[in-house]
């Protein structure tokens, strides 16, 4: 008499299941939220031609974030960048390090950061430790 219903509490359980790791994968999902200290830790990857307060290999970082592409004086930057008319941004940083060529063909900084919580983080970092 019962055996239609009887299947119908586990899959029922099964759908809640599901609808509750929907959630939690769309809320991950979410805009990323950096982490500064773990930025820092990330930035080492940087520092192999920046620092924050001198130009290197690459320009200073001192005010990056919301400074104009190209600016800092004494540093020798490619002309495609110092002409881009870029104002780093954080969408634009993170464009910038998802690959510095897809945004600015000629430039002279290869590296990227494939990771958007990396991204993030790093930003975070920028814009607490660079200010
Ligand atoms: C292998 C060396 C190298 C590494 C590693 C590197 N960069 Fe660069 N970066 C450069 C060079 C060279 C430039 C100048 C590019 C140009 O003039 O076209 C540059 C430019 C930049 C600029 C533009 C600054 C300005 O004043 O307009 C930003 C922002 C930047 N890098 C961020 C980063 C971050 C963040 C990282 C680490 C995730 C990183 N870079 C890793 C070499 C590097």
């Amino acid at each position: 008499m019962n055996v239609r219903s009887t299947p119908a509490r586990p899959r029922s359980f099964a759908s809640l299941a599901l609808a509750t790791v929907a959630v939690v994968c769309s809320t991950g999902l979410a805009h990323a939220t950096g982490n500064a200290a773990r930025g820092q830790t990330l930035y080492k990857g940087c520092a192999d031609c920046h620092s924050i307060n001198e130009n290197a290999v690459g320009p200073m970082h001192k005010g990056v974030v919301g400074r104009k592409a190209g600016s800092v004086p004494g540093y020798d930057y490619s002309a495609d960048l110092k002409n881009s008319g870029i104002v780093w941004t954080e969408d634009n940083l993170d464009k910038w390090l998802v690959g510095p060529q897809a945004m600015v063909p000629e430039t002279k900084m290869f590296f990227d950061v494939p990771d958007a919580q990396d991204r993030a983080d790093i930003i975070a970092y920028l814009k607490e430790k660079a200010r």
